[in-house]
């Protein structure tokens, strides 16, 4: 605290600097008459990728594992069965067909039933509701059976793990959705969910049940829909202001093979009926190896445009492109590469955007965006094809997917991808293409370390301009040996920022990656968003990207920065390859001059910030001041202690067209003028 009430102090005491003239100070100049590039709506945003249990697990409200008993090789993976329970195949859901039988052990005392572990436990609020919901039916002729469900603490020392519970009577011999809901009377971060088979009078049951597709969400989700999002974690999204937001991946959209591909038709219509995938994140490091993580796809693609609209963000859908995965496939051989062969990734595409956007009156993709609650286009405008995919196989299969979609769709812009590298020929060769085929955007990708940062903070300003524009989609930094959410990272991802920003005539959108981790279930790190079953932290990163989305501004101010001495520079070079960055903004909706102010080295830097080509009427006359500090090199906020790192606002008079301030070291300073 004593801290930060020191950086505000120095922050404050800025004009009031009378005794080093301006050439002692880094000279920050901003040229507020002449309003440069436009800057896109979509220029900040999201990627969301189901890595780290990032669906599942995560955003997604679901807290049972394997709800559909379709997991493999074992159906019933993240469930504890106990007496005679008998997995069987022939369910009321043609593309989920397992579910169980659980009879009778034909005593009092002895039990049958299922307990459910959710995602690493079931995370419960106290006095919170949730709604658990089965399908179920009597069998072999049996009469009304009753299961008890409770929400049980298998760790406590107290009398009763249970402590909450509801009975559900089960009545008929056809497929019936049964529904309670349960409050929960305490908070616990690893609860279970446990099923008794029973009669009417509590005794163990005599007769047979079959149980199917076994649901628990909390009822207040995000936007309270029912097959809804964590609140917690949606808030966390919608609380940066995303441009745009990419889904669904990232390495999931190839597939470990073709087969295991996203395919998001199999993504909508009812959640029952949505066939599991294996979840490629699985088993991509054998080092953090989770046999139990597959896609529910109950977070889909109509829950993706909805969520897009809710968070106001342009939807971004990436496509396969008829191959898997090139680092875990170097034989494309099989891979369909013809017109005919690709037919149903062109079909695909197509028919994505007619889900999206068609009329419900003459698409049957519409319809059933209809049917599933939105009647109303969602309005998409862009389609990427391909993820890091690099050379021939992808250019080829690329040349005709494109023309296809763009015959059927000249609307929608179409994004191709650079490959995994960011400066190797596969990117070099990538754009080459990209430019030959049109893409209206290059998706670039970029995990890098600190040093990498420190040299590319020029990275946009010579790009050609003619042609694409830059989508970088993946994009991180992270310390060499360090890859987690520590602070000394973020600052260099601020600076970096101040690049996209002053080239966004070229640079359209730009998402960092990925996107959440669950505490318990990480396979990459850092990550923008950290959770465990009941909190959720936002990294520095995360604070980074939020002060550029929320003050996005409409379009670049011209911006200058000289070393002190006055030799201008466009990053100035204060110590080692790290220094003061800096870029501005004009909001034209708002009148406000946003100037964004880095200082990654170590000790604070002296600088003067000089607005030109204002008339004396138009100055502004005060400043809100927003600073992150990073100079805790290895602070990182957690769930468990979340805002260790986070903004702090102060305000300061704006009394001059030159005002001076100080930087605390590895600083990132945003002056909103109005
Ligand atoms: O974000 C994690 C992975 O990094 C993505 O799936 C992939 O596109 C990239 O290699």
């Amino acid at each position: 605290m004593k801290h930060h009430a020191a950086i505000a102090a120095m922050l404050a005491l800025a004009t009031g600097l009378a005794a080093q003239t301006a050439t002692e100070r880094i000279a920050i100049s901003v040229n507020a008459k002449k309003a440069g590039a436009a800057i896109q709506p979509t220029m900040y945003g999201i990627f969301f990728e189901d890595i780290n249990y990032a669906a599942d697990g995560g955003l997604y409200a679901e807290l049972i594992k394997n709800r559909s008993f379709e997991f493999t090789p074992d159906h019933l993976m993240g469930w504890h069965a106990f007496g005679r329970v008998e997995v069987r195949a022939d369910g009321p859901f043609e593309r989920n067909p397992h579910y169980v039988r659980l009879a009778s052990m034909g005593h009092n005392d002895l039990w049958t039933g299922l307990q459910n572990e959710g995602f690493f436990g079931i995370g419960l609020h106290k006095d919170a509701d949730y709604r658990l919901s089965l399908y179920a039916r009597l069998a072999d002729g049996s009469r009304e059976q009753m299961l008890r469900v409770q929400f049980v603490d298998q760790n406590t020392q107290a009398e009763h793990q249970e402590f909450a519970q509801a009975d559900i009577k089960v009545t008929t011999a056809e497929w019936q959705r049964y529904e309670v809901t349960l409050k929960s009377p305490r908070t616990i971060e690893k609860a279970q969910l446990r099923i008794f088979l029973c009669e009417k009078n509590g005794r163990s049951g005599r007769g047979t049940v079959d149980v199917e597709h076994v649901s628990l969400f909390p009822t207040d989700t995000w936007q309270g829909h029912r097959n809804g999002m964590r609140r917690d974690v949606a808030q966390a999204l919608h609380d940066l202001h995303p441009g745009v937001f990419r889904f669904p991946g990232g390495c999931i959209v190839e597939g470990t093979t073709l087969d295991l591909r996203y395919q998001w038709k199999n993504t909508v219509g009812p959640v029952e009926n949505r066939p599991i995938n294996k979840n490629r994140w699985e088993n991509t490091f054998t080092y953090r190896y989770f046999p139990d993580y597959f896609q529910s796809y109950g977070l889909g693609f109509f829950e993706y445009f909805q969520l897009a609209e809710e968070i106001g963000a342009e939807p971004l859908p990436v496509l396969n492109v008829g191959m898997a995965c090139q680092y875990q496939n170097d034989d494309q051989a099989h891979a369909p590469a013809t017109e005919q062969g690709l037919r149903q990734f062109i079909d695909d595409c197509i028919d994505l955007i007619d889900f999206a956007n068609g009329d419900p009156a003459t698409n049957e993709w519409a319809r059933l965006r209809a049917d599933m609650g939105h009647p109303e286009p969602f309005g998409l405008k862009y389609l990427a094809i391909g993820n890091e995919q690099w050379e021939k196989p992808y250019f080829d299969r690329l040349a005709i997917i494109a023309p296809a979609v763009r015959r059927a769709h000249p609307e929608i812009k179409l994004i191709g991808t650079s490959g995994p590298n960011a400066e190797d020929d596969h990117f070099r060769n990538g754009w080459a293409a990209m430019r030959e085929l049109k893409a209206d955007l290059v998706d670039e990708h970029y995990y890098r370390d600190i040093d990498w940062f420190r040299h590319s903070m020029n990275r946009y300003d010579n790009y050609d301009r003619r042609g694409p524009k830059v989508f970088a989609g993946e994009w991180a930094c992270h310390d060499r040996g360090k890859k987690w959410n520590h602070a000394g990272a973020s600052i260099y991802e601020a600076a970096f920022m101040t690049n996209l920003e002053r080239n966004a005539d070229v640079v359209h959108m730009a998402t960092y990656a990925p996107l959440f981790s669950h505490i318990d279930g990480w396979q990459w790190r850092p990550d923008l968003i950290w959770y465990d079953n009941l909190h959720t932290a936002r990294t520095a990163s995360y604070y980074v990207q939020q002060l550029y989305m929320q003050h996005r501004g409409t379009h670049v101010l011209p911006t200058t920065v000289c070393l002190p001495g006055g030799q201008p520079a466009a990053n100035p070079v204060a110590e080692g390859d790290d220094g003061v960055f800096a870029s501005a903004v004009t909001d034209k909706t708002t009148g406000q001059i946003i100037i964004k102010v880095i200082n990654t080295t170590a000790r604070h830097q002296d600088i003067s910030i000089s607005l030109t080509g204002l008339k004396a009427k138009a100055m502004p006359t005060q400043a809100e001041v927003i600073t992150l500090d990073c100079s805790d090199y290895d602070a990182e906020n957690l769930p468990s202690r979340p805002e260790r790192v986070a903004p702090r606002t102060t305000h300061m008079p704006w009394t001059a067209a030159t005002v001076e301030a100080t930087i605390p070291a590895k600083t990132f300073a945003l002056y909103i003028l109005s």
